[in-house]
């Protein structure tokens, strides 16, 4: 027997004012046709006034412990990812921590932009393995909108709000079978020295501002393919599994070439690939858990499947994990 994280539920939530294309035409010289030509993004919902990134992270773990059906005082890790936090301190994790009443327990903030969620998934999963944890709460949560530069037509129209939670717990499991339950592998990686393809032109240490979001998007898209088709199939050579018996691959929601080319590099079919950058746009390390909570509540992702969760983002950092539901 070995212990596992075990998904047990999962939740998400979304700013109330959704922005369609023909609205960021308006503010940029843009059109739908060429979102989503481009991207296939067609709407990005944006916070409002009282909506941050803990209040949102906060209701996405709510859902996500209902759909468990555990209590919040059961939780004693929560691990947040995000670029776009309430406070340079303390953690949002802490806030959310509050929020939700379970004080006392392990809280902190990962940052691994775009591929967040996976950092922060493989973080809880070995913690829980180790011990130090028994009831996790993982969330992606982001108000992307507050560091976007709203003049440039190059990102402005890529990016978009939300949160997304699932709820981990350690359950002994037989390390032979398997159909077991749980996480099975993950794998993840960083290469700093393409800082300047993505990044943000500012920070506490350097400007003292926030800054904006500056990306050259070409050079990112040839990074991401590469990167990502090649973590996953790490993640399956560690794992013992064959990419013909996942389920379903849940990525990270930046662009619809992105998702498709990546798939088409593992000969995985169209079909069992979640896409939701249509609705969602590109969140960051809210997109996966947002995209895998739609795929759950939907019906499509169901107990028993092989779910391949995958992301690459700003650093650049890149990572996959393979979970049975
Ligand atoms: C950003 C992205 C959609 C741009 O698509 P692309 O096909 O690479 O387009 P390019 O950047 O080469 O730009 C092509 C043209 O469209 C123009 N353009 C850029 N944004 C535009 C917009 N919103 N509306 C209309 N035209 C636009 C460019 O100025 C360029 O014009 P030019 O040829 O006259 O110079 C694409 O590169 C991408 O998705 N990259 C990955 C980004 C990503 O995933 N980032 C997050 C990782 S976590």
């Amino acid at each position: 027997m070995t212990t596992r994280a075990i998904i047990r539920g999962s939740g998400s939530a979304l700013p109330q004012r959704c922005v369609t294309n023909a609205e960021m035409a308006q503010m940029v010289d843009t059109t739908d046709e060429w979102i989503i030509e481009r991207t296939g993004i067609r709407q990005r919902y944006i916070a409002g006034e009282g909506e941050t990134t803990s209040t949102l992270a906060t209701e996405a773990a709510r859902r996500a412990l209902a759909a468990a059906g555990i209590e919040a005082s059961k939780v004693d890790l929560i691990v947040l990812a995000t670029a776009t936090p309430d406070q340079t301190f303390p953690a949002t994790a802490t806030i959310v921590q509050h929020n939700l009443g379970c004080n006392g327990g392990i809280a902190f903030d990962v940052a691994a932009v775009c591929s967040g969620f996976l950092y922060a998934l493989a973080t809880a999963d070995s913690m829980i393995r180790t011990g130090m944890a028994k009831c996790a709460l993982v969330i992606g949560a982001e108000t992307f909108s507050k560091i976007l530069d709203w003049d440039d037509r190059t990102t402005c129209v890529l990016f978009g709000d939300g949160a997304g939670a699932i709820v981990l717990e350690a359950q002994d499991v037989d390390e032979n079978d398997p159909k077991a339950p749980g996480v099975i592998a993950s794998r993840l990686h960083a290469d700093g020295a393409h800082n300047e393809l993505l990044y943000v032109d500012g920070g506490v240490s350097t400007t003292g501002t926030i800054g904006k979001v500056r990306m050259k998007g070409r050079e990112v898209f040839r990074h991401a393919v590469t990167n990502l088709a090649n973590v996953l199939r790490e993640v399956l050579e560690t794992s013992g599994h064959d990419a013909a018996e996942i389920d379903w691959v849940v990525p990270h929601q930046a662009n619809f070439r992105i998702l498709d080319a990546t798939a088409r590099k593992l000969d995985l079919p169209a079909e069992k690939v979640v896409v939701t950058v249509d609705r969602h746009a590109n969140t960051s390390a809210a997109s996966v858990p947002l995209a895998f909570d739609v795929a759950v509540r939907d019906g499509r992702i169901k107990k028993g499947d092989l779910v391949m969760f995958e992301a690459m983002g700003g650093g650049f950092t890149w990572g996959a994990s393979l979970a049975r539901i």
